[in-house]
């Protein structure tokens, strides 16, 4: 029996099972049959979550390039790695084969050389979706440099802060974006997140939008000449099995943002595995993930998952809703695409729109639809099944985290059975626990609890950048020996979970997780803001959006509050960036607080949610009578 494809239910069980039996031997037989090694490892797993501590395949020496290029040059040289459909539908898509991507990554690899970047190196990649962040991306890997991509959207500040976390030699970025009908000046923001990052010593451009841009001498340099001279050899570098790939930033509840390191090989493993089990990737097929490679779902489901499996993996520069909303569909019909994986927030907002968006285009060729970043709501979920899978394609309800680095609970498509709004049952390797406040795992079904991971698994991060208390701190702390995913959920009669949100001050946003501290941080820095307190509350597209309580230093009426309204959002786009802005705003008197002076959340969050029926006792808190104050003026 192969463990690594998984076809029918029962197989899963059996796989399952083994798995939690004998994790090493389970993923030791993976490694083993499907990945290539230049040297195999002494020891699978060693690990202490007290620490914490883990490590995979110690010993082992490999390149992911190899893994994800290379080794496919043999049989598929020709087939296409990725498919590049533009922002602008006139222009023409980009077919890249395996060799033609070889070829690119090796130039682009010899031009990090030779402007001083050396294995363990740490290099800022601010791209737009274009071929070459994938390129850039895994050119740093194929010298052993570990890239920290930086979401494209995010503001000057927000990205030197990321720069100078890491300590960045280098930033590869463009002079600008095309977003729908709108063009952004990248370099504009680079040029003055780089005023504060003084380790930066080269700046490498890639001409995408043609702008003006100004150029700093010895520092800024365009890359298409270096390539054009730039060697097609490029040996890869053998790195160790738990050197780092990848720093990727996630907010936090509080500070600062941190930087996930992922490593190399157990990474390498499970994105491979669970990406062909999830997508039920064969041949032939076309996968198109949305995501942004910005982001997590991006490095592990657009890049190295596929590429590791020999995929062709679709790359679209563009928006939902240009030229119109039928985008998403034209390109499935486009390029025939198989398996199409996005996120709930999408899916909700092409289904406002009419039907015939949808209906006019053939989307016969899909075969798997895949959700991810935050929890589904039923009607998504049957609108989705309904009108894109046309009730023939099963839907993967994938739930994890940039620190899990790969799909942890999520039905396997035409083996599990599916239910609307339910992850449904743990990946093979993965031993997931509900626990309650106490500290006690719920062992029955039907319990609903924090949910935890009680035992290691491959592509976990190993730390927070330059922090590992904090990395203890955050996730191995409030439950003994047990990574604390921040989530709670539910599990039903049959053993499916359904992740009902996060139970921390995180806030998804559009699928995108904003911690709410760096936000209050943001807002205080105004003069007028005394202090302030965000909270999220149901929005019918962006599943949350942010209501802020904010309370002034001058008190009394605000006379022109509109204004004030737009400078705060200034400032947060400032600061963090768009996806950050608030939706209302509204002035207090103050903030309820506890005797102790910590802002009860939870009362804002009711009232914010416009459910005051249970308020709970409030005569205890330190200032009661802003409560009513709050209620009465909500917006
Ligand atoms: C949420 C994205 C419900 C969850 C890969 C998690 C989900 C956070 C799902 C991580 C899902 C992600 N159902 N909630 N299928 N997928 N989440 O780090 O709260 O951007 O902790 O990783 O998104 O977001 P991140």
């Amino acid at each position: 029996m192969s463990n690594y494809h998984i076809k029918h239910l029962e197989e899963y069980w059996q796989v399952y099972r083994k798995s939690v039996r004998k994790p090493e031997n389970f993923w030791e037989e993976i490694a083993e049959e499907h990945f290539l090694w230049r040297i195999k490892w002494e020891k699978v797993l060693e690990w202490d979550f007290s620490k914490p501590e883990v490590t995979w395949y110690k010993g082992a020496k490999l390149n992911i390039t190899e893994n994800c290029i290379d080794r496919h040059l043999t049989t598929r040289a020709n087939k296409t790695a990725i498919l590049f459909e533009p922002n602008d539908p006139k222009e023409k898509a980009q077919h890249i084969s395996y060799k033609e991507l070889h070829k690119r990554v090796c130039k682009f690899a010899n031009v990090l050389k030779s402007k001083g970047i050396e294995k363990g190196d740490r290099v800022c990649i601010y791209l737009p979706m274009i071929p070459e962040l994938a390129v850039s991306v895994l050119a740093c890997a194929r010298i052993g440099a570990i890239h920290s991509v930086v979401f494209a959207g995010f503001s000057a500040s927000a990205l030197a802060i990321r720069i100078n976390d890491c300590d960045c030699k280098m930033v590869i970025c463009s002079d600008g974006s095309y977003r729908g009908a709108k063009t952004i000046d990248l370099k504009v923001i680079v040029d003055q997140a780089l005023e504060t990052c003084p380790g930066v010593e080269t700046n490498l451009m890639i001409n995408r939008t043609g702008g003006e841009v100004t150029m700093k001498e010895g520092r800024d340099t365009w890359i298409q000449p270096l390539l054009d001279t730039a060697s097609a050899d490029c040996e890869a570098t053998i790195v160790d099995a738990e050197d780092p790939l990848f720093i990727l930033y996630t907010s936090g509840s509080t500070g600062k943002p941190k930087g996930m390191v992922h490593t190399t090989a157990g990474y390498m493993v499970y994105t491979g595995y669970t990406f062909k089990n999830v997508f039920q990737y064969r041949e032939n097929d076309v996968y198109w993930c949305t995501a942004d490679i910005g982001w997590i779902t991006g490095h592990s489901y657009i890049v190295y998952g596929p590429l590791a499996n020999g995929a062709t993996t679709v790359m679209f520069e563009g928006v939902p809703s240009y030229p119109d909303c039928g985008r998403f569909w034209e390109i499935v019909e486009k390029h025939k695409v198989t398996q199409f994986y996005t996120a709930p927030t999408a899916i909700r907002a092409l289904a406002k729109e009419k039907l015939d968006y949808v209906d006019k285009h053939d989307l016969s060729s899909l075969k798997v639809l895949g959700t991810v970043g935050e929890p589904i709501n039923e009607e998504a979920w049957h609108w989705y099944n309904d009108h894109v899978g046309k009730r023939k394609s099963p839907i993967a309800d994938t739930w994890w985290q940039t620190e899990t680095g790969g799909i942890m609970i999520s039905p396997i498509p035409y083996s599990t059975p599916t239910i609307p709004t339910f992850a449904t049952l743990p990946l093979p390797g993965i031993q997931p626990a509900l626990m309650d406040g106490q500290g006690n795992e719920l062992k029955e079904n039907q319990v609903e609890g924090r949910l935890t991971i009680k035992f290691p698994w491959p592509s976990m991060a190993r730390t927070i950048y330059g922090n590992h208390d904090r990395y203890r701190e955050t996730y191995f702390s409030t439950f003994k020996n047990m990574y604390f995913t921040g989530d709670g959920a539910r599990r039903d009669a049959v053993g499916y979970y359904r992740i009902t949100g996060r139970v921390d001050d995180v806030i998804i946003v559009s699928g995108h997780n904003l911690g709410t501290a760096p936000i209050e941080d943001a807002i205080n820095e105004h003069p007028a803001v005394a202090e302030s307190a965000i909270v999220g509350f149901p929005h019918d597209i962006k599943g949350n959006a942010l209501y802020g309580y904010i309370t002034l230093k001058e008190t009394g009426e605000v006379r022109d509050q509109d204004n004030l309204r737009n400078e705060i959002n200034q400032l947060i786009t400032d600061k963090i960036g768009p996806i950050a802005k608030l939706n209302k705003i509204q002035f207090t008197n103050g903030l309820p607080k506890t005797r102790s002076g910590k802002i009860m959340r939870r009362i804002l969050r009711k009232i914010a949610e416009k459910d005051t029926s249970n308020l709970g006792d409030t005569s205890t808190l330190l200032n009661p009578e802003v409560v009513q104050d709050i209620m009465d003026n909500a917006i």
